[in-house]
């Protein structure tokens, strides 16, 4: 049940139209309010009644398709899962920090797309079956091992906390190595082979300065931190095992 408009809120939106505009500026607003009205819902208010030219990425309204990632008084969040009860009388939204914007609140996602191509996430299989074969099986122990990393929505708001992806653009980043991880985490899948370089390479995993920032802002529980420090450790298993002569990788 919708509750009744009972105060108003006043949002100052990071603006930025790049046919018109220098740089990002704020504009502020005020949005009447009510107790269940999430950050989306007060930038669709903004978009419906006061001014339909302002930009953001929304679809499902339910933080599963990850793309309403903003900063919402400079902390990542999902503007859908992030209530204004939780605020009182003023909040600033801005784009994700750490991307280019394209305009106002919409980030440029193609460099992410590079890295998230580059740890192939999907199940290299050690040999490709057909149909007809059946599915591949699985203990739920099996499952477990990677089923934490499966969670991830890609919504970004760990790159946005991330202070190396700030200092370093190029670093693979949180969301890329625990899928990474998660995939080389599954007993149907034998590519850690091919993953593997992306750890060690310069932009990998120990760029990763272990901050814990990026599983503090995760939406989903995924604890990006504990797979990159774990495909650290798998990369530098891999390293002495091929000193010793004895490969690495599944
Ligand atoms: Fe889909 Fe928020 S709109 S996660």
């Amino acid at each position: 049940m919708q509750h009744a408009l009972n105060e108003s809120i006043e949002i100052e939106v990071m603006r930025y139209r790049p046919e018109q505009d220098k740089a990002p500026f704020l504009q502020t607003w005020v949005v009447p309010c009510t107790e269940d009205m999430s950050v989306l819902q007060a930038l669709q208010y903004i978009k419906d009644h006061l001014d339909p030219t302002l930009s953001f990425r929304w679809s499902c309204r339910q933080a599963i398709c990850g793309s309403c990632g903003v900063m919402v008084d400079g902390i990542p969040k999902l503007s859908c899962k992030t209530f204004l009860r939780d605020y009182r009388g003023r909040i600033r939204v801005e784009a994700l920090a750490n991307f280019p914007i394209e305009r106002d609140l919409v980030i440029v996602m193609d460099s992410f797309m590079e890295k998230l191509e580059s740890v192939k996430p999907w199940i290299i299989p050690k040999e490709p079956r057909a149909l007809e074969q059946g599915e591949y099986r699985q203990t739920p122990a099996q499952m477990e091992a990677y089923a934490q990393y499966s969670a991830c929505i890609n919504c970004l708001l760990c790159y946005a906390a991330c202070p190396q992806v700030g200092l370093s653009p190029d670093f693979v980043g949180p969301a890329a190595l625990a899928l990474l991880h998660r995939y080389n985490s599954d007993s149907r899948d034998a590519g850690a082979g091919e993953r593997m370089p992306v750890v060690g390479a310069e932009s990998g995993a120990f760029h990763c300065t272990a901050v814990g920032y990026c599983s503090e802002v995760c939406p989903k529980g995924v604890d990006p931190a504990s797979a990159v420090n774990q495909a650290k450790g798998a990369s530098v298993r891999e390293y002495f095992l091929g000193f010793l002569g004895k490969g690495g990788g599944k």
